[in-house]
């Protein structure tokens, strides 16, 4: 019998993963907080299936002895040292294909509630009750025929597109590694990322992160944006500079911004971003954080399990994955 590993976020009993696992491996959910409650926990698993609330990094992935299958419960990978695992021939797989319909859901929501100041007017309304009219959302300015640019059109950014291009809003999109062709299928033309910026009202952000995408939503790629225009990050929180954002929300370059996603969650409170969204000031920042809930709904969250402890079988079981992370990058 293998032993399979849930490092964090699931509480035990791990009766889905138990029930997809089984005759195969027995499962132990071991809920650590923080990386450094792994070691020694995880050595001898010859499955491990991770959350988002630790990663593994080389000194780890060095250590395992036995194990074949790392399974990132989610869509980004970034938490896993891939060429730490590829060194030691473990196979690295995530589930891309669970929760498109719930991110792209919530990167419109967030530029609605941005767009029409649902948030500040409901927090100030509560304790003052007025002025209960217009004058407390204006300046409002009308989503259709604005310009919706998406930075990474995959799956979720494909998914936000065909949203927005619902609410008549013109779509444009900056991905240079898209497959050849499926601009058009999406009916969503390619410009370069300076174009997008320029020509946007409304940027969200898309793309996985690595490398050449930490930092990409930086100050300049901000100050190239349209004064007044709202900036959507569902993606990972460090392709955005959050310190960038609070400058140019500050200065109102930004007028307002929805983030899902933080360099470091949860936040401390000592992140500027994080202060500026809490401070009780008059008007409010229009800026909207959401814990890291895009992925989220029941369903997504037992469709994310189910194929990844399928996918864990498979691995231990001979048989070739279905999405190891190579395919993705
Ligand atoms: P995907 O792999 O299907 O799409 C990413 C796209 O970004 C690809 O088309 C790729 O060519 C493009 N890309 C890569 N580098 C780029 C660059 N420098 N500039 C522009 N485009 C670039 O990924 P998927 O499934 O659509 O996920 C997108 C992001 O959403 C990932 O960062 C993922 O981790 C994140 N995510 C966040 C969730 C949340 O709860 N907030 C839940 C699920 C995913």
């Amino acid at each position: 019998m293998h032993r399979v590993v849930v490092t964090d976020y699931l509480q035990p009993p791990a009766w889905v993963e138990e029930r997809e696992l089984a005759g195969v491996a027995t499962v132990e959910c071991l809920q650590a907080r923080r990386t450094a409650e792994l070691a020694g926990r995880i050595e001898d698993a010859d499955g491990i299936l991770l959350f988002h609330e630790v990663s593994l990094p080389a000194e780890l992935i060095h250590r395992l002895e036995r194990c074949r299958v790392i399974v990132r419960g989610g869509v980004g990978f970034d938490n896993v040292d891939l060429a730490a695992a590829r060194a030691r021939g473990i196979t690295v797989c995530h589930v891309p294909d669970y929760g498109v319909d719930e991110v792209a859901d919530h990167a419109i929501g967030l530029m609605l509630a941005v767009n029409r100041g649902w948030v500040g007017v409901e927090r100030r309304l509560r304790r003052h009750l007025e002025p209960w009219d217009k004058r407390a959302v204006e300046p409002v300015s009308r989503l259709a025929g604005q310009t919706f640019g998406v930075i990474g059109l995959g799956r979720i950014g494909a998914a936000t597109a065909l949203r927005a291009r619902a609410f008549r809003m013109r779509v444009i999109a900056c991905d240079p590694y898209l497959r050849p062709g499926l601009e058009k299928v999406y009916g969503v033309p390619l410009v370069d990322l300076d174009t997008l910026l320029r020509e946007s009202d409304v940027v969200s952000v898309h793309t996985p992160l690595n490398d050449e995408t930490r930092g990409l939503l930086g100050s300049r790629a901000l100050s190239l944006m349209k004064r007044g225009a709202i900036l959507i990050n569902t993606s990972r929180g460090a392709v955005v500079d959050t310190e960038a954002l609070a400058d140019a929300l500050e200065s109102g370059h930004i007028s307002g911004a929805g983030i899902d996603v933080l360099p470091s969650e949860p936040p401390t409170g000592e992140e500027r971003l994080v202060k500026l969204w809490r401070e009780d000031r008059n008007p409010l920042v229009n800026l909207i954080l959401t814990p890291h809930t895009a992925f989220y709904s029941e369903e997504a969250v037992m469709e994310i399990r189910v194929k990844a402890a399928q996918e864990i079988r498979r691995v231990l079981g001979g048989a070739p994955p279905r999405n190891p992370v190579e395919a993705s990058r």
